[in-house]
């Protein structure tokens, strides 16, 4: 048993995000055979929650099939971003994501909230930063409604923030740096200011994803915000009718306009599950409207999310929905938006990331 009969093995794993062979993408660093000990050192394009378990198993399983007697260790790490110019208080987060969209009420921020707690559930390191600075929503979704937000001046006189912590997520809002309906009269330098407390002051750490929960529309606080932010990608929000489908492609365009890559859109308030007879499906709104902008565009279309009042009653409740297996469609709904967006940004950091290493054996 040689190093290259072990690689001969792990020549069908398949990397899903790419389907392609893990040998091709580069992910197999090393391969050590000592006795009957096999070693596999993996290394993956990051972020590697969804995808490492499932790689490890499938490796374990081809190199079983083989050498069922071998003992076999799998080691994976990730692989890192050499493009990654980050802002200074940025600098330790690997994937920013702003959740976007042209029309308003379409549900942004509860795609936003849930996202984020799905991420931290798969355990990743998951940052939450609410910009909506007209209506800062995250406060009230996660039951933080009327929390401060620690803050210190450091010795050179500057103020840095920490962000709150609930279910896993790190948050900073506008909304607990200020007093509720005070937004609606801030204008535009003085919105600045709080924007850049919360991104350049903001102690958020290492973290795998930042997501943005971004205000409404394509003007130019939005234009803005995502020229400050060194994203890794937007998704964006729509619902299925033709008038909020409009504004997706003014989102679209904006962000093209400013090189940022569409990671996708999610079609929310897609269909009614009726509780009494869970196999119907009712399409209020209209039917295929994500699908058909996704195409136009030729972005990946992300999912669907059920209208259900689970959402408005989690959001509300300052429990989200996410946090609820029990919901039973809009749960799983989330759970698969949520592993089609780090899918998106796998592809994405893949094509940032320098050519990977092939080892020959
Ligand atoms: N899938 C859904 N099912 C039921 N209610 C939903 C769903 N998605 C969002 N809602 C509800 O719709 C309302 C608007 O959602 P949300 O605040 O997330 O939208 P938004 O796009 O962030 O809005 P804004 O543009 O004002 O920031 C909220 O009351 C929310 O609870
Ligand atoms: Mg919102």
């Amino acid at each position: 048993m040689t190093s290259a009969d072990i690689l001969a093995c792990l020549a069908n794993v398949i990397d899903p995000d790419f389907q392609r062979p893990l040998a091709e993408t580069g992910a197999i660093h090393d391969v050590r055979v000592d006795g009957n000990t096999i070693q596999v050192f993996l290394e993956l394009v990051q972020p590697i929650h969804w995808v490492a378990r499932e790689i490890n198993s499938a490796c374990a399983s081809a190199i079983a099939q083989r050498y069922p007697q071998a003992e076999v260790e799998i080691f994976v790490r990730e692989r890192g971003l050499p493009d990654a110019v980050r802002s200074k208080s940025l600098a330790g987060v690997r994937n920013l994501i702003a959740v976007a969209s042209g029309k308003g009420g379409v549900g942004k921020s509860s795609v936003a909230a849930n996202l984020a707690i799905v991420m931290a559930q798969k355990g990743a390191s998951v940052g939450l930063l609410d910009a909506d600075i007209y209506g800062p929503s995250q406060p009230t979704m996660y039951g933080m409604a009327g929390e401060g937000m620690k803050a210190e001046k450091t010795e050179d006189g500057k103020i840095i923030g920490y962000p709150n912590e609930r279910y896993g997520v790190k948050i900073a809002s506008i909304g607990f740096v200020m007093q509720r309906d005070q937004a609606a009269i801030l204008r535009g330098p003085m919105l600045a200011g709080y924007f850049t407390t919360l991104v350049d002051q903001m102690q958020w750490g290492d973290l795998d994803f930042l997501v943005f929960d971004l205000p409404p529309g394509t003007g130019d606080i939005q234009l803005t915000l995502t020229q400050k932010i060194p994203l890794t990608g937007a998704v964006v929000i729509t619902t299925p009718q033709e008038i909020a489908l409009a504004d997706v492609r003014r989102s679209i365009q904006m962000f093209r306009k400013v090189n940022v890559e569409v990671l996708g859109v999610v079609e929310n308030m897609s269909f009614f599950v009726p509780p009494d007879n869970l196999d119907r499906r009712y399409y209020i709104f209209g039917r295929g409207g994500g699908t058909a902008v996704a195409k136009e565009f030729d972005v990946p279309f992300l999912g669907e999310i059920p209208i259900d009042a689970s959402v408005r009653e989690g959001s509300d409740n300052g429990f989200p929905v996410a946090l609820n297996p029990d919901a039973g469609a809009v749960y799983d709904a989330f759970q698969s938006v949520a592993s089609n967006i780090v899918s998106q940004i796998r592809k994405r950091n893949a094509a940032h990331t320098s050519s990977p290493v092939t080892i020959t054996i």
